[in-house]
């Protein structure tokens, strides 16, 4: 699946323009992504970066990071999903950067999904649903999230009884077991619950433009 994620990254070079500040999301695609964009750096201003690893790579091929809160919107957001429904509806959070992800979503004009063809689903929650959770709130939410959705959380640990910490200090849940046919319900429901930082449905805002890739790419 790498080369279709590689041809999905280089078509999203297109979006681009020139002087522009680029979002840029977390993940194997990106990254091919980001390698692209290192090649025409010239045209652009910078890249708003969704995550600390994606931060090193973009400086690594001379690509400047800056601050969202010093750049106002931004054109073009770039970024790949763990799942993609027929309404470009997401579920994202597999490389635990969801909150990041979903911040610089909302403040881009267009956002650009990237996917290999094995991402795309008739309905969402095939792929655990990731949830980042306040470390204290991670059982309160588990227990919420089984009485709202009927899935299983489980804690995400980098080892046995060390939960994953993300860019913000926080612990994911992934539920499994979901059919998510109402994801913008679901997604307002879960950001209800007291403890959540953000989930990983991108339902509200969805993605404007999905390149799947293949030869030639398939924009939807
Ligand atoms: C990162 O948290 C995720 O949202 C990624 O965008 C998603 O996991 C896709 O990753 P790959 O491009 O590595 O499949």
């Amino acid at each position: 699946m790498s080369e279709a994620k590689r041809l999905a990254a280089e078509k999203a070079i297109e979006y681009v323009t020139d002087g522009s500040i680029v979002g840029v999301g977390t993940g194997s695609t990106v990254a091919y992504f980001i390698e692209a964009l290192g090649r025409v750096r010239d045209r652009i201003a910078g890249a708003v970066s969704s995550s600390e690893q994606s931060s090193e790579r973009l400086r690594a091929v001379g690509i400047d990071v800056l601050d969202l809160n010093a750049t106002g919107p931004l054109a073009l957001y770039v970024d790949g999903a763990d799942e993609c429904d027929p309404q470009r509806r997401l579920i994202k959070g597999g490389g635990a950067a969801l909150t990041r992800e979903k911040i610089i979503a909302e403040a881009s004009k267009t956002f650009v999904c990237i996917v290999d063809p094995s991402k795309q689903v008739d309905v969402l929650g095939r792929f655990p649903l990731p949830v980042e959770v306040v470390p204290m709130a991670r059982s309160l939410v588990a227990r919420e999230l089984i009485a709202m959705t009927a899935g299983q959380p489980v804690w995400r640990q980098a080892s046995e009884g060390q939960g994953v910490v993300t860019d913000n200090g926080n612990w994911i849940l992934d539920v499994h077991g979901l059919s998510i046919t109402d994801p913008v319900r679901m997604e307002q429901q879960i950001n209800q619950i007291p403890g959540v930082v953000s989930v990983g449905l991108f339902a509200r805002r969805p993605a404007d433009v999905v390149i799947v890739g293949g030869e030639p790419p398939r924009v939807l």
